[in-house]
């Protein structure tokens, strides 16, 4: 498999991004933020990964994890994950702790995915989300995404199909 061969930096703030709230740090993901991604996935979701699934993706040469840090608090406050597979990204994971909501931060980590994918030449990223899922579903349409598929049946607790979303480069 062709995949890419060395950790990206992180690009950065393009010219004409808003700014990050004042205190937060994007960086990647590393093992001292593991515990409090744990917690975040707990608080969100149903079937939530691990410390030990996320401690995995550490090792993992096609993952590209992404956290922002309250600098103050010294503690992750949002992550999203995605995997790099030839020219493609798949977002596994976004998820924002429930005090640092309706901040930009989800769309600030997405658009720091998107620069990733824009300086490695991929062609499109893609997702899985809830269609039931408001939030979500708003936050990705409001930067392009598009709905191209669905997967029935694919989520559990509660069952629920995944609206498939990409955004096209
Ligand atoms: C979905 C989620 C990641 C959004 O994070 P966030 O940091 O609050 O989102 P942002 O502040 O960057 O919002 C960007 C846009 O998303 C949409 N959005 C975010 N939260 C919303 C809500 N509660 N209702 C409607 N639209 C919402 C809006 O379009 C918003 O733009 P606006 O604030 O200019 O109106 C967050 O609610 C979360 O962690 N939810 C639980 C985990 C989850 O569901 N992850 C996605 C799995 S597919």
């Amino acid at each position: 498999m062709d995949t890419h061969s060395t950790k990206p930096p992180l690009s950065g703030r393009k010219r004409g991004e808003p700014s990050l709230p004042a205190g937060i740090v994007i960086t990647d993901m590393h093992a001292d933020h593991l515990d409090s991604l744990a917690d975040l996935e707990s608080m969100a979701f149903s079937t939530p990964w691990s410390y030990d699934a996320l401690a995995e993706e550490l090792q993992n040469p096609l993952a590209v994890f992404l956290v922002a840090e309250d600098v103050d608090a010294e503690s992750a406050v949002d992550y999203l994950g995605m995997h790099h597979i030839l020219d493609e990204g798949f977002i596994t994971n976004i998820v924002v702790h429930p005090a640092y909501r309706r901040q930009g931060l989800a769309r600030a980590l997405i658009r720091e995915a998107m620069n990733y994918a824009e300086a490695h030449d991929m062609s499109r990223i893609t997702l899985e989300v809830r269609p039931s899922n408001e939030p979500a579903v708003s936050l990705y349409e409001s930067m392009g995404f598009k709905q191209d598929g669905i997967r029935p049946g694919f989520y559990d607790s509660p069952k629920e199909d995944a609206a498939i979303y990409s955004f096209y480069f």
